[in-house]
């Protein structure tokens, strides 16, 4: 795993940034993995301004999320859908039928879980896959103990991670108890790992990924294994130990 040390999550989204930048400009068609949650905000609107000022072109581009919640619609504010609109897809010129989410409302959660699995597949596979870490080590929505041969599935979210995710509820009972993620093995098909990781809350996280075994029992050690990782890491994320 190849690690940036930067000083800030400023730095952080930056760099983040500047490396997604160069692969949109000179790959031409790609498919690029995206993920939600506090930590790539500053990524994508680096990509915005960016975009706004260099004109970067998203035309050729398509995107697949890692996760979406079960139940709710994509319109729902809550809905990672919705969260991707409002970050990065409505400022930017990427066609929105290029861009993908598991379906949360899907009357066959199973059903859709592959129909993503190999909409994944047919289009050639992730690029490039951005990924945030849980302060468990889940990546995706693939908590402790999740095998590391998972494809596009259900989970049914801990209560440590609804509780870290209802910051952006009004109560923790709005908060949904069950997702629909990648795989462990669907991410780690991708090409190329874009970890971003900041701030104290994930030091330990990031201690245990740099020093510890690899084991489900933390998913992101994996990513140990896979040939092409970049972890993007502030100073905060750094100082655990
Ligand atoms: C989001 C996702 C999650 C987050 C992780 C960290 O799509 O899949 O694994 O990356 O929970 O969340 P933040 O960035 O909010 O600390």
């Amino acid at each position: 795993m190849n690690i940036i040390k930067v000083e800030s999550y400023d730095e952080m989204s930056q760099k983040a940034a500047e490396l997604i930048i160069e692969k949109v400009k000179n790959v031409g068609r790609m498919n690029l993995g995206l993920a939600t949650g506090g930590t790539p905000k500053g990524l994508y609107q680096k990509l915005v301004e960016d975009h706004k000022a260099n004109g970067t072109s998203y035309k050729e581009v398509t995107t697949f999320n890692l996760d979406e919640y079960v139940g709710l619609s994509a319109t729902h504010p809550n809905s990672y859908n919705d969260y991707m609109n409002r970050f990065l897809f409505n400022h930017i010129n990427i066609d929105k039928s290029n861009t993908h989410l598991p379906n949360g409302l899907a009357s066959d959660l199973e059903k859709e879980c592959k129909r993503y699995e190999a909409n994944i597949d047919a289009s050639g596979g992730i690029d490039l896959q951005v990924l945030g870490i849980g302060e468990n080590g889940h990546i995706g929505f693939n908590e402790p103990g999740t095998s590391f041969d998972s494809r596009t599935h259900v989970v049914k979210l801990e209560e440590s991670t609804r509780k870290a995710n209802s910051r952006y509820f009004q109560a923790m009972d709005e908060v949904p108890t069950h997702a629909i993620t990648m795989g462990i093995a669907t991410i780690m098909k991708s090409k190329e790992i874009l970890l971003l990781v900041s701030g104290a809350r994930k030091a330990k996280a990031m201690h245990r990924l740099l020093n510890g075994e690899v084991s489900s029992a933390f998913p992101a050690s994996i990513l140990k294994q896979h040939r092409n990782v970049t972890i993007v890491a502030d100073h905060q994320a750094r100082s655990g130990g």
